[in-house]
């Protein structure tokens, strides 16, 4: 690959190697894309926090937001499959919210476009937090705290604590999970020596002949589209219990036979067209280092085994992107790409403390 068609210009590296498209690398921009009918607010903030810590919105009383996508995990949960509401098995992997604010399509077959859309899902699921909405609201309207908190929230309101305002304030909670300090942040806003040797040679690999930028490019390192890579099985997904739950999802998208199928398709289970077989979003990759296991079933568990995935050209599987082609790279050039990978973890990772949640009332 001719090394001109690659240039940083103005904080962005622009790269003309993969066809007519310019792909671009770019920092992360101070602040999300924030929706005009749910503008920030410190109070909106403070309740979303509320709610995303809150177990009480799920049906026993025993699962959070935050069980699944931990503060303590980088915000994702550092097991091969997501834990689930008690009794059940997940059948995916938990992807971390940290930075989702930025993207537009959420959940690995991107069935949510926002997140308050996506907020409002797990909350029914009967394998996530199992609540009804109505009794949700009950239990809200049954808190002192809570209905201070709504009004203040949603001051315009006579009726406040609603679903669609619990969801926007943890939406409104969650674009505030974001960073963007990484050293390849930094490198991009000027400062040459934010990256090392290696981590600029895992760049210029990223760029050039391990082609990643062909599918993780833009501001997040996505972009924003749905991939064949064919990532293989995890034995987790074998089990019964996360094959029930497979099964149901299944069942609830009108597919006849769950039996017949035998992993996550991906995006297939939404689109039922047979082109989208094994197809997810081509997930963030910032922070990546602080959230394995990696990919949509935690079948890797280290990045290591993730850069021998895509060295190899990807999985086995019909239909695999044309992108994905064996890579020859050197051990150097795996250990380059890796370090890459690492440089684009924040130095300071939003924390947030569980809040002392409030009784309901006497
Ligand atoms: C029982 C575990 C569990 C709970 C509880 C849970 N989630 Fe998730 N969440 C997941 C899993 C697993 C996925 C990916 C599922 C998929 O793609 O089908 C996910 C996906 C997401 C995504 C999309 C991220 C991305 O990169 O695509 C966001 C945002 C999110 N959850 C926020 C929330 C919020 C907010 C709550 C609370 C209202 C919540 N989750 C509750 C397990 C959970
Ligand atoms: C054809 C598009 C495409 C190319 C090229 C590509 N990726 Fe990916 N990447 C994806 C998709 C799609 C996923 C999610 C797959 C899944 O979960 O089944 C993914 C997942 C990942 C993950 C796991 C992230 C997580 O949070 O689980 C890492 C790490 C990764 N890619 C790094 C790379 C690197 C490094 C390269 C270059 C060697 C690369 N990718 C090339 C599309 C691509």
């Amino acid at each position: 690959m001719k090394k001109a068609l690659t240039v940083v210009l103005a904080g962005i590296i622009t790269t003309q190697a993969f066809g007519e498209h310019h792909l671009k690398l770019k920092p992360l921009p101070n602040k999300p894309p924030i929706p005009a009918d749910n503008p920030m607010t410190k109070e909106k903030i403070e309740l979303g926090k509320f709610l995303y810590f809150d177990p009480r919105l799920s049906g026993d009383g025993s699962t959070s937001c935050a069980t699944c996508h931990s503060p303590e995990d980088a915000w994702g949960k550092n097991q091969i499959l997501s834990p689930a509401y008690p009794g059940n098995e997940h059948f995916r992997h938990s992807p971390t919210i940290l930075n989702s604010a930025y993207n537009s399509l959420q959940f690995w077959d991107g069935r949510a476009k926002s997140l308050e859309e996506q907020a409002k899902k797990p909350i029914v699921s009967p394998f996530e937090m199992n609540l009804h909405y109505d009794l949700m609201i009950e239990r809200l309207k049954a808190i002192a705290m809570y209905r201070e908190m709504f009004k203040k929230a949603f001051p315009d309101e006579q009726n406040p604590i609603t679903l669609e305002n619990a969801v926007k304030a943890i939406a409104s909670f969650e674009r505030t999970i974001v960073c963007n300090d990484s050293p390849f942040d930094k490198y991009l806003r000027g400062d040459k020596n934010a990256l090392t040797k290696k981590e600029k040679l895992g760049l210029k690999l990223f760029t050039g002949k391990a082609g990643c930028i062909q599918c993780h490019n833009g501001a997040n390192l996505t972009d924003n589209k749905f991939h064949i890579t064919g990532v293989p099985k995890s034995k987790a997904e074998d089990r019964t219990l996360a094959r029930i739950t497979r099964n149901f999802v299944l069942k609830q998208a009108g597919f006849k036979n769950p039996d017949s199928i035998d992993r996550d398709l991906g995006r297939y289970f939404l689109t039922k067209d047979p082109k989208d077989k094994g197809s997810f979003k081509t997930p963030t990759l910032r922070n990546v280092a602080l959230t394995p296991p990696y990919m949509h079933n935690g079948a890797f568990k280290t990045l290591k085994e993730v850069i021998e995935f895509y060295n190899k050209g990807g999985g086995n599987v019909p239909n695999k992107d044309k992108a994905l082609k064996p890579l020859n790279l050197t051990e150097k050039e795996k250990k380059a790409l890796i370090a890459f990978l690492k440089a684009l973890t924040c130095e300071n990772v939003p924390y947030v403390e569980e809040p002392e949640l409030p009784d309901y009332d006497k």
